[in-house]
This record gives C-alpha cells, sequence and structure tokens, in this order.
C-alpha cells in the first residue's frame, strides 16, 4: 500500500483487473484509490493546504470509473468491428488489434511477450512504409492519411487477398503516463484499417473475362447462324429441302451457345465462392454413384461401359453435394467423348495416397491419351488440346476449369496422368472432413466420459 499521506493507492492485482484479455494494459500498474484519506488518522492536527476531502475522492472514484466505462465501451466497439484493425507505434509495434484482424494476420504475442512489428504481419513494402510516414507525421499524410492496395495470403490460404489499408495518424494515442493503455511512446501511433477487397477484385475480373471470353466463343455458332438465316430468308426461302438440311445445323449451333452462357454461369458463380470453404458433410460414393449411372445411356451409345469400384467404410467430406456432382460429370463426360469408342470407363472411389485419411476418385480412360505438354493447360478455360475433336464432339472448354474451381474451393488435390495411345486418368483427391464431437447419449454417459478423461490426466 503506497501513502501520500493524503489517500491512499493500492495497486490493482493483474488477476483482479477488469481488463484482463487485452493485450497492453497491464504494463503498468493500476491503482484503486481506497479509504478516507491519511489526514484522518491525524486526529486534531489542522488540515494542510492541498489535503483532499473525502468528497473529491469520491468525485475522482465517480470519474474515474465513468472513464473506465467509456473505454470498456470504446473497446467494445473496436472488437466488434467487422473489419481488421490495428494500432501500430512509432517503432511499426502492433499496439492494438481487434478479432477480425487477428483472424486474418494470425493472434498476437502472449502478454510479456515481445510485441511483433508490423512488418512481421504484413509483408507489402508499400503499406509499410506509408504507416511509417503516417506514423512521423509526414506533411502530406498527417491531413489525410494513406490508402494502400496490396495483396495478402494468410497462413495457410492457397489463394492472396487483395486487401486495401487505410492508413491514418492518430496524434496523442501513445500519450501520459498511462502508456500501458494508449501505447509505449509520447509518439503519435497510426490507425491501420484493412478492407477485403478480394470479392470486388473478383467480380471485376470475372465480368472482364466473361466479356472476352464469351464474345469470343459465341461469335463462331452466332455467325453460323446468320448465315443459314440468311439463306433461308433469301434464296432458299422456297425450298423445303435446304430447310430440312440447315434446321438441325441451326438447332444444334444454338444448343452450343445454350451450353457455353450455362458453362460459362456456373463458372462464374463458382469462383465468387471459390475461397469459402464448404461446411457440409458428404458421403462421396452418394454423390459419384448417380452421377456414373446418370452417364450409363450416354457410354452406351459408343459402346462404352462405366464400371464403379467403391471401397468400404470411407470418411465423409466437407463439400456442396451439387458442385461435387457436377465436378464428376464434367470428368465422366470427357472420358466419355474423348475414350475410344467399345472401351470401358473405371470410376473408383478410395482412400487417397495423397492426402492422410482422404479420399480419392478416378476417372480411368482407355483412349489416346494427352501428351505431357498439354497437361499443366488443361484446366485453362477454353484450352482444348485438339479445338477441332473438341468442338466435333461440342466441347466449350470450359468443364476442366470448372472441375479445378470446385476442387480449389474443396482445398483438394487434382492429379492428372495420361499416356499418349493408352488414356488418361483424372484423380480428385478430397481431405477426410473433421470427426464431429460426439454428444453424450446420456448424462450419465457424460459423467462417465468426465470420470475417466479425470483419471487419464491423474
Ligand atoms: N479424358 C480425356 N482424354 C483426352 N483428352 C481430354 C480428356 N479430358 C479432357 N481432354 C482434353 O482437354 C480439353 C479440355 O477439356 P474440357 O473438359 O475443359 O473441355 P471440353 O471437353 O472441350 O468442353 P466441355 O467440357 O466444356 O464441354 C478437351 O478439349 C480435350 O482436348
Ligand atoms: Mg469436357
Amino acid at each position: 500500500m503506497i501513502d501520500d499521506g493524503h489517500f491512499a493507492f493500492e495497486p490493482v492485482a493483474p488477476d483482479e483487473a477488469r481488463f484482463v484479455d487485452h493485450p497492453f494494459r497491464f504494463d503498468a500498474p493500476f491503482h484503486r484509490i481506497s479509504g478516507v484519506p491519511a489526514p484522518a488518522r491525524r486526529s486534531g492536527a489542522a488540515a494542510r493546504a492541498g489535503d483532499v476531502s473525502p468528497h473529491v475522492v469520491g468525485l475522482l472514484v465517480d470519474r474515474l470509473s465513468a472513464l473506465e466505462n467509456e473505454l470498456s465501451g470504446a473497446n467494445a466497439v473496436l472488437d466488434l468491428h467487422p473489419e481488421p484493425i490495428l494500432v501500430v507505434d512509432a517503432k511499426g509495434e502492433i499496439v492494438r488489434d481487434n478479432p477480425a484482424a487477428r483472424r486474418l494476420f494470425g493472434d498476437a504475442p502472449p502478454s510479456g511477450k515481445p510485441r511483433r512489428k508490423l512488418s512481421h504481419v504484413l509483408a507489402d513494402k508499400a503499406a509499410l512504409q506509408a504507416a511509417e510516414r503516417v506514423v512521423r507525421g509526414g506533411a502530406q499524410e498527417s491531413d489525410g492519411g494513406a490508402v494502400v492496395d496490396f495483396t495478402f495470403r494468410p497462413a495457410g490460404a492457397t489463394m492472396d487477398r487483395h486487401l486495401r489499408a487505410r492508413i491514418e495518424r492518430l496524434p496523442g494515442y501513445g500519450m501520459s503516463g498511462y502508456g500501458a493503455v494508449y501505447g509505449d511512446s509520447d509518439d503519435a501511433c497510426a490507425l491501420v484499417a484493412v478492407t477485403d477487397l478480394t470479392e470486388v477484385k473478383r467480380a471485376e475480373q470475372l465480368r472482364a473475362d466473361f466479356v472476352a471470353n464469351a464474345s469470343h466463343e459465341l461469335r463462331t455458332p452466332l455467325a453460323i447462324l446468320l448465315g443459314f438465316i440468311e439463306t433461308l430468308t433469301g434464296a432458299a426461302a422456297d425450298d423445303p429441302e435446304a430447310q430440312q438440311r440447315f434446321l438441325p445445323i441451326m438447332q444444334q449451333q444454338a444448343g452450343r451457345m445454350a451450353r457455353l452462357v450455362d458453362d460459362l454461369l456456373s463458372l462464374s458463380r463458382i469462383e465468387l465462392t471459390e475461397h469459402a470453404v464448404p461446411t457440409e458433410r458428404v458421403d462421396i460414393a452418394e454423390i459419384v454413384g448417380p452421377v456414373a449411372r446418370a452417364l450409363t445411356l450416354r457410354a452406351a451409345e459408343r459402346g462404352m461401359t462405366i464400371e464403379l469400384e467403391v471401397a468400404n467404410d470411407l470418411p465423409r467430406v466437407l463439400g456442396e453435394a451439387d458442385e461435387l456432382a457436377q465436378l464428376f460429370q464434367n470428368l465422366i463426360d470427357n472420358a466419355i467423348k474423348y475414350a475410344r469408342p467399345d472401351t470401358a470407363i473405371t470410376v473408383a472411389v478410395g482412400s487417397s495416397p495423397r492426402i492422410a485419411g482422404g479420399i480419392a476418385v478416378r476417372v480411368k480412360d482407355r483412349g489416346e491419351g494427352i501428351a505431357k505438354r498439354h497437361l499443366s493447360r488443361l484446366t485453362e478455360r477454353f484450352y482444348r488440346v485438339d479445338r477441332q475433336r473438341s468442338r466435333a464432339v461440342s466441347g466449350t472448354g470450359l468443364g476442366l476449369a470448372i472441375v479445378k474451381h470446385v476442387v480449389n474451393r474443396h482445398q483438394g488435390l487434382l492429379e492428372i496422368t495420361s499416356k499418349v495411345g493408352k488414356g488418361s486418368v483424372f484423380s480428385v483427391h478430397l481431405a477426410p472432413a473433421p470427426e464431429p464431437p460426439a454428444e453424450p447419449a446420456s448424462l450419465d454417459e457424460a459423467r462417465g466420459t468426465e470420470a475417466r478423461r479425470l483419471k487419464h490426466v491423474a
């Protein structure tokens, strides 16, 4: 207990304090103003000038608790803000972050450990330099702050995110003896507010791609259609034989245009949600089976059979059933289109040699195979090994692009192996879904589990 001769300050024990979860609040001790001031013990002595009356102590305590309430309100606003916010001091250390920032950039080190530098979470040079300029009060930045666009790949993610940081100077944030509350130094800090532009950028890119690809691919069937329409309304207007010949071709070209639009739309839909991992637990065999059975008739038209092999006791995977069905449909459809007539296609569902505990679905055909130089480009939009042949079998060149995006969204792996003259194997590897927490059937069972756990710990 410290006694200043007027009233007492009692250090608050850290575990007693209210804001224990805060990363930097307890670097300096808090004090509680307590009890009657010291002059009460000097009974009879005249009160000195400067003595503080109990009334003033009461006012101070009230003011302090009002400030604490205000502070916890402000902290709640920061914590509930859905977008990442960081506060960086003049040394470039992160003195404050909110849960959204921790989700994106990772957790702060535990209290007692050195703080993270902004450069540890953010490798982008322009953003770091802007933060430094702003916090040091560069003439331009001190007025309006800085705005920097950059890309960032969170730990474990497979795709970059497009972020925009607005960096504003926070003058006086590091002020006063409450260094622990407001930061370490008397210098200003910088507020780095991050907005995720990934969806917006992706949508912009998709729009641009869609216009370029679609117009290019639609032009051919459209030109054919226009040519026939011109002929049928002109020279062949009274020629029923020509009409009989041209109309099926026109129907085929119109169908091709419709398929192209459908494929482009499903591709853009999948791309938009690609970074959102599905949460539904699905049984892959229940998805592959119906797709394979539905395609047996089409296979039979080329004298082909589809052999389905499903291993027992396979784990479930986290997946979007409709997207996975489209993925397997595209692979089996390719096997039917590009394999030799009168051969068998094998669709095997088993365990994955690539992902521990995972599942692999292999679609194997006995076709011409694909030369090695094409393999890495097969999943590009509109890439075809043999353009003429693909067109002849009504291919749009989007099937494997859709497959790749669905696999990406499921955080899986697509493997293509092929031997020219022998055939190809397209394998999709998917990780097993994590086991859901087992719910005890009864209270007794729950108690039993707890008792066993305690015994194990002891
Ligand atoms: N099993 C396969 N055997 C041989 N070549 C294949 C096989 N699967 C795909 N290809 C080649 O890869 C190209 C791209 O396939 P993709 O599925 O993306 O497009 P597509 O089949 O031409 O059209 P779509 O699937 O949109 O109707 C095909 O044009 C074909 O040349
Ligand atoms: Mg295809």
